[in-house]
């Protein structure tokens, strides 16, 4: 083992998973995509997510605004969608035209959720933690969406169907192979 000269995160892997947010201004509607890899669980009752932007950007301007946003997790066969939705800035592209991307109803929050993603989130801000050069919203899951088709016989998410796109130190990764039950070591009493 050697201790690098500088310190690095090689936290890994992250999912991908792709912001999205709704900006109403008179009579006009602007959504947008972010794709945001620093993202975690922080609470399960109730359920509460965060994600992670660098301050200034187009979506982090949003959020502070509407309090509210979506977070839809795509399959790794959307990774030409998502790069682009991650090169390109809300304020100036329409990032749903520009992948196709289908929009759809959102049951609480005033933002989009994405047709092609299996699984989608309703989040309300919750709070925000301020950092030097990101701010963390944490978000609360108003509604959780899964697509039937990426469902199994529980009702639960088919992982190995929906293939989630994961990132780990500056590459693209898809999620790989189911290998045990959680506490499959637990010895039963
Ligand atoms: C896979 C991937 C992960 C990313 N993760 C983050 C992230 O965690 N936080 C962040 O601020 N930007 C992240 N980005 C960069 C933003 O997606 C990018 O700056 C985007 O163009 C901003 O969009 P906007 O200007 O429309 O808000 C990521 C990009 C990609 C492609």
């Amino acid at each position: 083992m050697t201790i690098l000269k500088r310190v690095k995160n090689f936290l890994a892997p992250l999912p991908v998973v792709l912001v999205t947010t709704r900006l109403r201004d008179n009579d006009s509607i602007a959504d947008n995509i972010i794709p945001i890899s620093w993202t975690g669980i922080v609470e399960s009752a109730p359920h509460m997510i965060n994600i992670n932007i660098s301050r200034g950007k187009y979506s982090w301007e949003i959020i502070k605004k509407t309090k509210q946003f979506g977070i839809a997790i795509p399959g790794a066969g959307y990774i030409r969608e998502v790069d682009i939705c991650g090169t390109t800035h809300g304020d100036t592209v329409d990032k749903f035209s520009l992948t196709g991307f289908e929009k759809i109803d959102a049951s609480i929050i005033d933002a989009p959720l994405i047709k092609q993603c299996p699984i989608n989130m309703e989040c309300t801000l919750e709070n925000i933690i301020s950092f030097k050069s990101h701010d963390m919203f944490i978000g609360k899951i108003e509604a959780t969406h899964l697509d039937d088709g990426f469902a199994d016989e529980q009702g639960e998410p088919d992982f190995k169907k929906i293939n989630i796109l994961c990132y780990a130190n500056g590459d693209y990764w898809d999620l790989g192979t189911k290998l045990e039950k959680l506490f499959f070591t637990k010895i039963k009493k």
